[in-house]
């Protein structure tokens, strides 16, 4: 990786002069590392290939986990019944779910029903006929963080259940075409907008995809529309979801009185899937990986 440090940034070196003025032309540039130079710039933890190695084994956890997950989703089954069987296997896998206590969630795994956008709480609901469900999973291991999730369908679809799901996975795919070095996290988070909107839904702007890895939420944040925040440049070892939430109608948000539920303010269907990735050479690598 090669990072442009113009003469009048501040210098990578970290004493708070120009570049120019500090080590530019000079030999104490060189002691700083094109990693801590990022850090330095954007926050962001570029991850070592250990690490990445650390949150591929995660992933792997994560996904075996929605192997269980999914033969489960039928109608009748309670939300609770998800948060049991998620927090059973991975504690039995030696590995930690990261939303318990998270900031005082007080489930295992987010489970968030039709209008529910995210961060639904697992409780006495029980999934009916029709319905959509997103499943939300983050496991730590050996303190690696791997985050993702699905929205699967309970029974037979109703025809505005397939278009949600349908636009919101596709979503993800075309924004995750973008990953690759030389673009920057607006690349990704513009081709999420024009297509999602292109289909008529919206794209919600509360929630964003993050990194993740040594913990839940790092920096960078990755918005998936347009925006300034986007203006980070994508660059091998960075680890990070894309995880579109989605409505069939309007973008607005309202959290219920639990402090956590996200529904949609119009009651439409919003669906979300996510994924960690880590950027390569040539593109990236999901370690959460699932058919899109
Ligand atoms: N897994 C969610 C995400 O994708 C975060 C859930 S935070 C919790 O970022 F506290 F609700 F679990
Ligand atoms: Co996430
Ligand atoms: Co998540």
């Amino acid at each position: 990786m090669h990072l442009k440090v113009g003469r009048n940034d501040p210098c990578p070196c970290g004493s708070g002069k120009k570049y120019k003025k500090c080590c530019l032309g000079s030999e104490k540039a060189s002691h700083v590392t094109p990693a801590e130079e990022f850090y330095r710039q954007y926050k962001v933890r570029l991850k070592t290939p250990e690490q990445i190695e650390g949150i591929r084994r995660c992933g792997k956890l994560v996904m075996q986990t929605f192997d269980i997950v999914k033969e489960l989703i039928r109608p009748g089954v309670q939300t609770e019944g998800i948060d049991r069987v998620v927090h059973e296997f991975t504690v039995k896998n030696n590995a930690i779910c990261a939303p318990l206590n998270y900031h005082g969630f007080p489930k295992s795994v987010c489970v968030s029903p039709n209008e529910v956008i995210c961060h639904g709480i697992p409780g006495e609901y029980t999934l009916k006929d029709g319905d959509i469900v997103n499943v939300d999973i983050t496991s730590i291991l050996d303190g690696y963080y791997a985050d993702c999730n699905q929205t699967f369908f309970v029974g037979t679809p109703s025809k505005d259940a397939c278009k949600i799901v349908d636009v919101t996975r596709e979503s993800l795919r075309i924004g995750l075409e973008q990953a690759k070095p030389g673009n920057i996290i607006n690349d990704i988070s513009t081709a999420i907008q024009k297509y999602a909107e292109g289909q008529g839904c919206s794209v919600v702007r509360e929630y964003m995809g993050h990194g993740v890895g040594l913990d839940f939420h790092e920096a960078p944040n990755v918005p998936h529309y347009r925006s300034n925040w986007g203006n980070v440049p994508l660059v091998p070892g960075m680890t990070f979801t894309v995880e579109p939430m989605i409505n069939l109608g309007g973008k607005e948000v309202r959290v219920l009185e639990d402090g956590w539920t996200a529904v949609t303010r119009d009651g439409s269907l919003s669906a979300q899937f996510e994924q960690t990735i880590v950027i390569t050479e040539d593109g990236f690598e999901s370690l959460t990986p699932f058919e899109l």
